[in-house]
């Protein structure tokens, strides 16, 4: 591995070309008519070389902009053919090639990693029977549980459309009126919102996926990488002074850390729910705003992810990378939460406007194993079918679906009127108790001081008063009275629960 900004010295450079090949005479000097003459339209080469350049962007993702990456690979530890047939899981010591990008949510591609924020955390795992990608992020939970309130969300987090400024009044404006963010928006304005490094976080799929084994069974799943290397996180003063030091710190860590062979590694822990628990479990399982408490489902160690080697290309194989929710494996599935749902249409969609209809046959994309359907053409296509059918059915030998190998992952719904509604409620579903828990249960007293404190030099930054009113009487109060009233007190106002 050479080292970073180090490139290795030679005299004897090649001839620069044209894209075609042809060599040119110059890269320093265009075409000109004498000295003090006009740049003449004749000069291909300058002309290639401008109209590449100015070409270079491909639009970015709509969120998670920020991010960095590097690839590995994933082990199993333990024996999880009881749960899924899932090929590249169906023995201990199996190795599948891996790749990571990890990123921030809100912020451009210039932003401080070390902002306060969530970080994504996408596994693509190049299977022998094709792409499994699990995209999820550093936080078991998440800020909103319907599709339809994704956009929004995302917008409120974003800049404001007049002044192209970030605005805490408009992120506690959608929190405060959406109650279901306050689980996740307690893990965010905890230090777990500020982690020291990638490395020093754990992964979550958050949503609740499905597994199925051999015989048919099925089971509802949620993944949990537990960082090996330890939580760690900065306090809120750490993170905003790194942001003035180091806009790339999270990004570089990781870079740093593999090129010196320190491999940052993650334990793969699952909560497995028998499929029938999923009706009247005190929770709805689905719902990505609560977790599954590990006294009910504890968390099972099945395998271990390395990341051990650095991308070559940024570009090439960290930014055109593309994780695809859609992308499940046989053994693997969806489920009835809302979110994997409205994903799944998401993610393609955004490839295919980023890169292309024909991303998945960029290296970074394609899967190990080959493809074979009738999907023909297309912009940037180079994998070609010759003379082979490109309809289906066909009497040519063209490739052939077995419904029967390959049953979709399905569950049962009953006979219901087609509706726009919230999911059925169960025995403990409110959005103030799992929240609460945390505060009360799991955060030490030095985790509580600094969730206030977070909470209110957050609620600082140009929130407006009736805003904050609301944070502390329709939202932190709800979490905690004890918390709302030390919030409400450090901003100068008064608690009382609405
Ligand atoms: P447990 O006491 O069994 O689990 C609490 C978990 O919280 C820990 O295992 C750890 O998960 C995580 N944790 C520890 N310290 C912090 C912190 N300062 N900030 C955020 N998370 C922390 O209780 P339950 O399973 O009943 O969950 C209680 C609450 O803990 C939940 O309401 C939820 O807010 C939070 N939690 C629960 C998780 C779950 O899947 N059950 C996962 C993460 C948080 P980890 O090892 O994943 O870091
Ligand atoms: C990226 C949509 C919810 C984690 C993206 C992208 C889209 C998208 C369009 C860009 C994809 C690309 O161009 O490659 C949505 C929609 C959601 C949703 C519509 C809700 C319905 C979530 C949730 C999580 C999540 C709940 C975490 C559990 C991520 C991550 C990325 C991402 C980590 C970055 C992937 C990468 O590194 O390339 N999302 N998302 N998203 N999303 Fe979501």
């Amino acid at each position: 591995m050479k080292e970073e900004g180090k490139r290795e010295l030679s005299d004897q450079p090649p001839n620069t070309t044209t894209d075609a090949g042809i060599p040119v005479p110059s890269d320093e000097h265009s075409l000109t008519t004498g000295p003090a003459g006009p740049v003449l339209l004749q000069d291909a080469y300058l002309i290639e070389k401008l109209a590449h350049f100015v070409r270079e962007r491909v639009p970015d993702r709509v969120y998670h902009v920020k991010g960095g990456g590097a690839f590995g690979y994933f082990e199993v530890t333990a024996d999880v053919t009881q749960w899924t047939k899932a090929a590249f899981l169906n023995q201990v010591g199996k190795r599948t090639p891996m790749l990571a990008r990890i990123s921030s949510v809100a912020g451009e591609e210039g932003y401080p990693d070390t902002d306060r924020d969530v970080r994504g955390f996408a596994l693509k795992f190049y299977t022998e029977e094709g792409n499994y990608d699990m995209v999820g992020n550093n936080t078991p939970v998440f800020f909103v549980r319907d599709p339809m309130k994704f956009p929004d969300f995302i917008h409120s987090q974003e800049r404001m459309p007049d002044s192209g400024l970030r605005s805490n009044n408009m992120q506690w404006d959608f929190w405060t009126l959406s109650p279901e963010s306050a689980h996740q928006v307690t893990v965010l304005m905890s230090d777990r919102g500020t982690p020291r490094t990638w490395r020093n976080m754990n992964g979550y799929s958050s949503d609740t996926y499905m597994w199925e084994n051999a015989a048919g069974e099925k089971f509802w799943v949620k993944y949990h990488f537990k960082t090996e290397q330890g939580i760690e996180n900065m306090t809120d003063a750490e993170a905003r002074a790194m942001r003035a030091e180091d806009l790339d710190y999270h990004r570089r860590d990781l870079r740093e850390a593999i090129a010196r062979n320190d491999h940052p590694s993650w334990r793969l822990e699952m909560q497995i729910m028998p499929y029938e628990d999923a009706a009247d479990y005190r929770f709805n399982p689905f719902d990505i705003t609560k977790v599954w408490p590990h006294e009910d489902y504890p968390t099972i160690p099945i395998g271990r992810m390395v990341l051990d080697r650095n991308p070559e290309n940024f570009f090439a194989q960290i930014v055109q990378a593309g994780f695809d929710v859609a992308n499940f494996v046989p053994g693997i599935g969806p489920s009835p939460d809302r979110m994997v749902l409205g994903r799944m249409f998401a993610y393609g969609d955004s490839q295919r406007y980023r890169t292309g209809p024909n991303y998945a046959q960029l290296p970074v994309n394609r899967p190990f194993n080959e493809v074979h359907n009738y999907n023909k053409d297309g912009p940037m296509r180079y994998d070609h079918t010759g003379n082979r059918p490109v309809y289906a059915p066909n009497s040519y030998g063209g490739p052939k679906a077995d419904p029967q190998r390959y049953r979709d992952p399905s569950w049962f719904v009953e006979a219901a009127e087609i509706m726009r509604t919230a999911y059925v409620a169960h025995k403990d579903d409110n959005d103030f108790i799992q929240p609460g828990t945390l505060y009360r249960q799991v955060m030490s007293p030095t985790d509580r001081d600094h969730l206030v404190g977070n909470i209110v030099w957050h609620l600082s930054q140009g929130v407006e008063r009736f805003i904050q009113e609301r944070a502390i009487n329709d939202y932190w109060s709800k979490v905690d009275p004890d918390l709302g009233t030390r919030v409400a007190h450090d901003l100068g106002l008064v608690a009382s629960v609405r």
